[in-house]
């Protein structure tokens, strides 16, 4: 482990936290394809049974978003008034544009900058004759809505759920439900902002939707794909993301992190594809009551989930719907500095992904996963959350559904 592994170690397990992949170009006008992909129709068969995973090591690819840039205050930033991040600036590849790119937007250069980069890749592969398959990737990673846990966390405070809350599945009068937890109003709201600022996007900045989407199992984040990619598809067609077992939030004893079964996933959504990863078996057997797994494996776990997308999916553009500890810490897997996201927000990337020799390896270090924290001595968990807001649960939640309440100090509010 290299130091600043052992350093993010240090840090508090993370709160129940999202991910998505098809084909769809905004990119055809005027006759002239900004995208360049080797073989646009090269789509995924993630997870064929049998089939082996290559390792990768991952590089962000920074110069290109704010979000990447050690300037930037992850406090306050709003993607939807940033046009996602991305700098204004010229590249290398715009001279290969028609009158220099002059008459495209930024998002529709920088597009035509990832195909030329991944175009290069390719020939320097057959210049050489090295099976090294390097690529660069556009991830889309994107946090959940405000969820029921999200609220009930930020009504009792951090250390009375963790100690005791987390593991329950509702509070003590029902006001919520908060294992495998649904979307609030707020989040669903969030969701919708999301959408919109998309379809803003498409029609100010021709920016190209994902070709490739990617979602974790647990409810919030599905939901939030759904309302932010639902209505987005070419000709109407359905959404149709790849449920991954991997994108899911940091498991254990937090029920908000125990999802359901697969066939309740589909009777929720059912144009999502769930039997394309072998990892997602019709009941949850990852999640432990007792244990909780720890930052260290989430990241390993990350960057496992990366490695099986882009060994079967060959797309530039990939979303990926999933949580907040899970986007952490596959962040920090790809080498990205840290960038708080709120619930509902965004963060794109740009990826390298250069083939590793060895084999995948399988680690279980489940020894390693933690046990609930002991509550501190004199903490009242009858009144903890009245102490701390002068209102039941209740009343709470009808606050932050109103809006009168505002949970988060960066949460996505959206403009579009
Ligand atoms: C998913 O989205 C579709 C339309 O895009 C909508 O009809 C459906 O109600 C949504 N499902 C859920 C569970 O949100
Ligand atoms: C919003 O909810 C709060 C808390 O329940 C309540 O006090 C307030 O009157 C509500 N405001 C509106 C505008 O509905």
């Amino acid at each position: 482990m290299d130091p600043p592994f052992l350093l993010l170690l240090t840090v508090s397990f993370v709160v129940c936290g999202l991910l998505e992949v098809t084909d769809f170009s905004m990119s055809s006008q005027k006759g002239f394809d900004i995208h360049t992909d080797p073989d646009p129709s090269a789509g995924m068969e993630i997870g064929q049974s049998g089939e082996k995973e290559s390792r990768y090591k991952y590089t962000t690819i920074t110069g290109y978003f704010l979000q990447d840039d050690p300037a930037t205050d992850p406090f306050g930033f709003d993607f939807t008034k940033t046009n996602f991040g991305l700098i204004d600036r010229p590249y290398d590849s715009d001279t290969s544009l028609p009158n220099n790119g002059r008459e495209l937007t930024g998002w529709q250069r920088f597009e035509h900058h990832i195909s030329k980069l991944n175009q290069d890749a390719q020939k320097t592969r057959d210049g050489s004759g090295k099976s090294a398959d390097v690529s660069y990737k556009l991830l889309f990673l994107g946090r959940h809505g405000n969820g029921f846990h999200n609220v009930a966390e930020r009504y009792y405070g951090n250390v009375a759920w963790d100690c005791y809350f987390s593991a329950l599945d509702s509070d003590k009068d029902n006001v919520m439900t908060w294992s495998d937890a649904h979307l609030t109003k707020e989040g669903i709201r969030q969701a919708q902002e999301a959408n919109k600022f998309w379809k803003h996007q498409i029609k100010a900045e021709r920016i190209s939707l994902p070709q490739s989407y990617y979602v974790s199992p647990l409810d919030r984040a599905l939901e939030t794909a759904n309302v932010t990619f639902g209505d987005l598809q070419p000709d109407g067609a359905a959404f149709r993301p790849i449920v991954m077992e991997r994108a899911r939030e940091g498991s254990g004893i937090h029920t908000c992190d125990r999802r359901s079964s697969v066939t309740y996933i589909k009777s929720r959504f059912p144009t999502f594809i769930t039997d394309a990863d072998p990892l997602l078996t019709e009941d949850d057997t990852y999640w432990d009551p007792v244990y909780r797994e720890t930052n260290e494996a989430l990241t390993i776990r990350q960057a496992k989930l990366l490695d099986s997308i882009v060994t079967k999916d060959k797309n530039e553009r990939i979303s990926i719907t999933a949580h907040s500890g899970a986007i952490a810490m596959f962040l920090h897997a790809i080498g990205h500095q840290k960038f708080g996201l709120g619930t509902g927000a965004v963060i794109p990337v740009l990826v390298k992904a250069e083939p590793l020799s060895q084999p995948a390896d399988f680690i279980d270090d489940r020894d390693k996963w933690q046990t609930i924290p002991k509550c501190p001595v004199g903490l009242d968990l009858e009144t903890v959350g009245v102490q701390r807001w002068k209102m039941g649960l209740k009343e709470f939640l009808a606050g932050v559904e109103n809006g009168t309440l505002q949970i988060e100090e960066m949460a996505f509010k959206g403009r579009h």
